[in-house]
């Protein structure tokens, strides 16, 4: 079968590498794809938000199976368009990713069905809102709606910096559109985590746990990016903490999903808080995460084409799915100044040194006409490393990172270590 994957980033490429494992495909294109991708796909210059052009190249290329990565293409209908023109396609269709694509609906969606989350209350008016600066306490919780690159929460410790972030996002509206609603919720302590399940409108099957590393230093210091590394399994899972969040957030959202006429089929990535009264949602995504997947998949040891033909047929409930007991940290390695404006067309350099059994996973390269691998985007690259103990992985992933080089390479050096 010929599979297209849809994006460009770590996530395509780890999802990319795996599907490459798999005897049934047999040719994997990728729109757009990056210099990783291309050492194992045909890649093909059509944007990911450009719905038409991918409906093509689908077409052109006797596509078996499309697999959307990122949200906005998600968001635009992406799956409604393929999915109209025959072509079978991993991923929720519009009215689902809503989900992802408004947090009022997801936050109306929660309370609607019981699932523990925060408090919130939702403002259009910026007037109101400046009035309504601390209804929670501080760190005082600001949502833009719409989708915003995972950079449109921010958390105000201060009046002060409650009313700056209002008037950016009401006021200059720098997100957009996005910001038109915002959402303002109560503020969750406890640790996070990223389930990442398999959904199908009959069933729900959660992959191994992962944690995400959010912000852009170390000790959890700085602005927020789309993530800067993550390990999988968490160690903060247990079976108690298993069972209590398929019952009271997994089973529940499902249930909610059939009420609602919410026919889902894709992955649904919940963000949970542990807090002391329990894991709470944080928020839903409606694709698979990034960088969690570059951790996930490679513990994964179900043929994925296998499972995402069975999500497409409704026929999850068949899969016996298995997972390596393997321990798995990813690294990413980011252009400086990112998560703000960084430069791109730096070449990297050392590639090749990184041990034979280490994943280096492309998200932000391209090609150049000298045909070196460079630089072309915030986050660069994702490196995994896998072993029998989280502490072995963690060392073997720290030991290859420096092989790699570019100008302004930037990476935490805690990802992996865990504060309880
Ligand atoms: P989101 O885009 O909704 O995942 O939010 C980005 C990050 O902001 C989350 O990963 C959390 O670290 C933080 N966050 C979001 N909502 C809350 C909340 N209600 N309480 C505490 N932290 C939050
Ligand atoms: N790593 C968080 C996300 O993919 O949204």
């Amino acid at each position: 079968m010929n599979i297209l994957i849809v994006g460009s980033g770590g996530r395509e490429h780890a999802i990319a590498w795996k599907l490459a494992q798999s005897p049934k495909v047999k040719e994997i294109f990728c729109a757009p794809g990056n210099a990783g991708i291309a050492k194992i796909a045909e890649c093909i210059d059509v944007s990911a938000e450009d719905i038409s052009g991918i409906v093509n190249v689908a077409k052109e290329n006797k596509i078996g199976l499309a697999v959307i990565g990122p949200e906005v293409p998600l968001a635009m209908g992406i799956v409604d368009a393929l999915e109209a023109s025959g072509i079978k396609t991993f991923g929720p269709n519009k009215k689902c990713a809503q989900l992802e694509a408004s947090k009022s609906f997801t936050k109306d969606f929660l309370l609607r069905h019981n699932i523990p989350t925060a408090k919130y209350k939702e403002f259009t008016d910026k007037e109101e809102l400046l009035n309504s600066i601390g209804i929670y306490g501080f760190p005082m919780v600001l949502k833009a709606d719409g989708l915003a690159a995972g950079k449109g929460v921010v958390l105000a410790e201060t009046e002060a910096e409650a009313r700056s972030a209002i008037e950016q996002m009401m006021g200059e509206k720098i997100f957009g559109a996005a910001g038109e609603k915002i959402v303002v919720e109560e503020c969750l302590m406890g640790i996070e985590a990223s389930v990442l399940c398999f959904v199908d409108e009959k069933t729900i099957i959660p992959m191994e746990s992962a944690q995400d590393y959010k912000r852009i230093f170390d000790n959890d210091e700085g602005p927020n990016t789309g993530g800067m590394g993550t390990y999988s399994p968490s160690l903060l899972f247990d079976e108690a903490l298993e069972k209590r969040i398929m019952d009271e957030i997994l089973a529940p959202t499902l249930k909610g999903f059939q009420m609602d006429g919410l026919d889902f089929k894709g992955v649904l990535f919940v963000g949970i808080m542990i807090t002391k009264d329990g894991p709470k949602v944080i928020e839903f995504n409606n694709r698979f995460g990034d960088p969690e997947t570059q951790s996930i998949l490679p513990r994964l040891e179900t043929d994925l084409l296998d499972i995402f033909l069975a999500v497409t047929e409704n026929n999850l409930s068949s899969m016996d799915i298995k997972w390596s007991d393997k321990k798995a940290v990813c690294v990413v390695l980011a252009s400086g100044g990112y998560p703000g404006n960084y430069e791109k067309g730096d070449v990297i350099e050392g590639l090749e040194r990184v041990d034979e059994d280490v994943l280096v996973f492309h998200a932000g390269t391209a090609t150049d006409c000298g045909m070196a691998v460079v630089t072309s985007g915030g986050r660069v690259l994702g490196v995994t490393a896998l072993a029998d103990t989280h502490e072995e992985a963690r060392k073997k992933v720290y030991e290859n990172v420096p092989k790699i080089s570019f100008d302004g390479m930037q990476y935490r050096k805690d990802i992996g270590v865990v504060k309880l």
